[in-house]
């Protein structure tokens, strides 16, 4: 049976379904902003990451199902980029691991990036087991880095370097 996961670049069929997803509470308690975002906050969100050549947001389908957004952010010269990813509030476990996968394939070899680096903050243990699962070095924490309105949590850093990602999967630059 042939693969049938795919990572294509998001499109405006998108756009109301990610909304739904970004404000589902199992989603945005786990984001630095964790109000429930408006249908004007979306739209400036879109128009951003759609319009400007330094973000690369993607969906992840299965059997033309959308099952998960990543959006790899280009942040310095050099090929050096920041990556923020949710699956669909309904996802089966392992898709999360199946965006991450597609996606470090679409940052290494489509975009040729050096190195993609990850942030999460301390209570999202899901996030950081799927960091260290693809690879990720953790390369530090930022203690206290961000308030939640009532308490300070910390944020905890990975990284990971093109040419480790080409030992993991044991391709050819
Ligand atoms: C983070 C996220 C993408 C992971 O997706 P997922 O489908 O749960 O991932 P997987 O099922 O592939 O699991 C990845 C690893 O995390 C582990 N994991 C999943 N949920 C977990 C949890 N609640 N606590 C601890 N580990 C967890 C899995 O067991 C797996 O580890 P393993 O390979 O050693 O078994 C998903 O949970 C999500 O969208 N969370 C909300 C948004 C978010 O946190 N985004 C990232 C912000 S930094």
């Amino acid at each position: 049976m042939s693969n049938r996961y795919i990572l294509r670049v998001i499109d405006s069929s998108d756009y109301p379904y990610l909304i739904q997803w970004r404000n589902d509470p199992r989603i945005r308690n786990y984001m630095y902003t964790q109000h429930v975002i408006t249908a004007e906050e979306h739209q400036s969100w879109i128009n951003k990451i759609t319009t400007n050549d330094s973000y690369h947001p993607l969906i992840l389908e299965y059997n033309n199902e959308p099952l998960g957004f990543v959006n790899i952010h280009q942040i310095a010269q050099g090929g050096i980029a920041d990556w923020g990813f949710y699956t669909s509030p309904v996802a089966p476990k392992g898709t999360g691991s199946k965006l991450g996968e597609q996606a470090l394939n679409y940052a290494f070899n489509t975009l040729k990036l050096h190195k993609i680096c990850g942030q999460a903050l301390d209570f999202n243990f899901a996030s950081r087991k799927f960091h260290k699962r693809l690879g990720f070095k953790e390369e530090g924490t930022l203690e206290q880095h961000h308030f939640d309105g009532q308490k300070y949590h910390d944020v905890i850093c990975f990284g990971l370097l093109a040419n480790a990602y080409y030992l993991i999967t044991n391709n050819e630059k």
